[in-house]
């Protein structure tokens, strides 16, 4: 299965799918090209690392959503690609592309949607209203994207605990290691398996040996 991994930041989720590939259980699947939407982030040089092809398509570039969905289409057109990866991905992608590719791309939110998720729910951002919150239990979630913000069918969840020394800093390192970097790879092994499917809006893994994550 072909993917396009679409980044925005340090890249670790990235990472998470770069190893899994090399070492790990994502052996039916090649990583044909990163989409960075700006040029200074590290997730470009863990792609040059393993010469993955590698475009910044930036979408300040472009006049409207529209004309930024056709350079993002025209990117992909000569690797053949199966599956859009949002890997820790920032910007807005618009209708053309989605449609596009139709239940064909996922992203990885940090936290348990519905919760602390939707627009300016970003990076550090769940994990410093989590612990303002209060609350006792967050974590990360694979998603389907569709034309809203963290709404499509949600594939996998994972829990971390949030104890009360936590900062928003450790937060977001423990929902990356113990939740984001497990699920986003789970996620493209079961859809490279054939064994995901979208049934009346919800996203249906056809795999009666799989246990779905608990905390
Ligand atoms: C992180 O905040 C992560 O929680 C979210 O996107 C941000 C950057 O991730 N998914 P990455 O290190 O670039 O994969």
């Amino acid at each position: 299965m072909n993917i396009a991994v679409f980044v925005s930041g340090g890249g670790t989720n990235l990472q998470a799918i770069i190893d899994e590939v090399k070492f790990g259980s994502l052996t039916n699947v090649k990583i044909k090209i990163v989409i960075a939407s700006k040029d200074d982030i590290f997730a470009i040089k863990r792609s040059k690392n393993e010469n993955i092809p590698c475009k910044v398509i930036s979408k300040k570039e472009y006049s409207n959503l529209i004309e930024y969905d056709k350079a993002l289409i025209q990117a992909l057109k000569e690797y053949n690609i199966d599956l859009v990866v949002l890997a820790g991905f920032l910007s807005r992608i618009g209708s053309e592309f989605i449609s596009f590719y139709k239940n064909k791309i996922i992203n990885i939110h940090p936290s348990l949607i519905p919760a602390f998720c939707g627009n300016g729910m970003y990076g550090i951002i769940p994990h410093v209203e989590v612990i303002r919150k209060g609350v006792m239990i967050t974590g990360a979630t694979v998603h389907f994207v569709d034309e809203d913000y963290d709404n499509g069918p949600i594939l996998l969840q994972k829990a971390v605990r949030v104890f009360s020394s936590d900062t928003p800093q450790i937060l977001q390192k423990r929902v990356m290691d113990e939740a984001e970097h497990v699920i986003l790879p789970l996620s493209i092994k079961l859809i490279s398996e054939n064994k995901v499917k979208i049934i009346d809006g919800k996203a249906k893994i056809e795999d009666d040996d799989f246990i779905p994550y608990i905390v």
